[in-house]
């Protein structure tokens, strides 16, 4: 699990700390910030790829001209905040998975340049697993960057650790797992932190994408909600996870499903149909938005290979104010034990009333203050007078127009 989300001059983080709890529910107005964070999860995630770092930051193809990554918002260009040579972003994982923090400071490249890694390190606690140092050596005028890193003093007790030198155009961690020379210890820290931040998926649903038929046997839903027909089918191969699957659906929506069926086209591509207790059948073709939404959260979670990190854009998109509750209930059940950990964006403040105690704890306020141009997280918890107006179900001085971002420029001295 992460723990921390740290950024230094990424897009519109100057210097911001995001705190991350089993669900962090991110608040805030339009162009706050919100999804600027998501890149910030995306470039780590894309890191766990392996990627080089403009591959990350801008696109990866692979052969047969298939795109396999879509890059970070705005490129290399719109990186950095307002234009800055170089950004940082620093995650702590949670004891449970090793601990550890990570941190890589990127140059984004300016005039045509490829970016580069300047820094980078990985300590867990006091402990260094490798970090990067300065060297004398004048930058190389042609072929590849380098980046040296110290490793950790060996356990026959050597005065200095082992330097090693990697391209600066990928990512230490993403190399040093492989690498002959880094110790056994050093490899192994560095794979569970690529794994931690290899099992992440970004969910920004479309139901037009949750319409397309999808062959038996793709069961990895798209960051859209493709494939939702065939990911769906292969989870109720599982008798109670398909019962759960249909509770849910009937708690979550008037339609009184029983089953599913998978009406197969001529190619063998199958969609979803939902079958109701009086025969009625809906298929994923006229289901409704909200509907499809539902399942694909649901079957992203209650899937055979879960993910250890979603982050779901704009959770309440296309759903009912009242059954939002439901959703935030099976989220927070799904999350409770600490195996799998949301993130999740809302234009909704009425969403923070719902949440349990834990997750209200966590939730964040995304904002700027009038005229500065950097973006600032907060959790509302320490928002003053908000926790009480939560717990007060006062939602309607919450719903009052930005009453969230007036109390916290308030407290910082600008709301006057
Ligand atoms: N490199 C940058 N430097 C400074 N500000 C930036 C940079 N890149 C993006 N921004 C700012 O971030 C804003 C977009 O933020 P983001 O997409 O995260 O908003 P959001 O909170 O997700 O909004 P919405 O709710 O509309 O989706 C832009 O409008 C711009 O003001
Ligand atoms: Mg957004």
């Amino acid at each position: 699990m992460l723990q921390n989300l740290c950024l230094h001059g990424f897009k519109n983080f100057r210097d911001a700390r995001l705190p991350l709890g089993n669900l962090t529910l991110l608040v805030g107005t339009n162009a706050s910030g919100k999804s600027n964070l998501r890149d910030a999860f995306r470039f780590l995630h894309g890191m766990s790829r392996g990627y080089t770092l403009a591959e990350i930051i801008g696109e990866k193809w692979i052969e047969g001209g298939t795109l396999q990554w879509k890059g970070i918002r705005g490129g290399t260009r719109e990186a950095t905040y307002c234009g800055q040579a170089t950004f940082l972003i620093e995650a702590t994982l949670s004891p449970h998975v090793g601990g550890g923090t990570y941190k890589i400071e990127v140059e984004v490249g300016a005039n045509g340049k490829a970016p580069r890694v300047i820094r980078e390190s990985l300590w867990g606690g006091a402990t260094m697993y490798f970090d990067s140092h300065d060297t004398d050596d004048p930058p190389a005028q042609e072929g590849p960057q380098y980046l040296f890193v110290r490793l950790p003093r060996d356990a026959r007790n050597r005065k200095h650790g082992k330097r090693l030198r990697f391209v600066s155009s990928q990512p230490v961690l993403s190399q040093i797992t492989a690498h002959d020379e880094a110790t056994a210890e050093v490899r192994s820290v560095a794979k569970r932190v690529m794994q931690a931040l290899g099992s992440m998926r970004f969910l920004d649903l479309a139901p037009d994408a949750m319409r397309i038929p999808s062959l038996p046997g793709q069961d990895i839903l798209g960051d859209r909600g493709e494939n939702l027909s065939s990911v769906l089918q292969s989870i109720c191969e599982s008798a109670s996870t398909k019962a759960a699957i249909l509770e849910w659906i009937r708690e979550l929506t008037p339609l009184d499903v029983t089953d599913f069926e998978f009406v197969s086209d001529q190619t063998g591509k199958i969609l979803v149909t939902l079958i109701e207790s009086g025969g009625q059948k809906t298929s994923a073709y006229s289901a409704s938005d909200g509907t499809l939404r539902f399942l694909a959260m649901i079957a992203a979670m209650l899937g055979t290979k879960p993910a250890k990190f979603y982050f779901f854009e704009e959770l309440e998109n296309g759903i009912h104010p009242t059954r939002l509750y439901l959703l935030l209930q099976l989220i927070e059940q799904k999350v409770a034990d600490g195996k799998i950990q949301v993130v999740a964006t809302s234009h909704s403040p009425q969403l923070l009333g719902f949440l349990g105690d834990k997750a209200r704890a966590d939730a964040a306020l995304v904002y700027r203050l009038e005229n500065q141009p950097d973006a600032r997280i907060r959790r509302i918890v320490e928002i003053p007078e908000a926790d009480r107006v939560l717990r007060d179900q006062d939602l309607a001085r919450l719903l009052a127009s930005g009453w969230l971002e007036d109390a916290v420029a308030f407290s910082e001295g600008a709301g006057t």
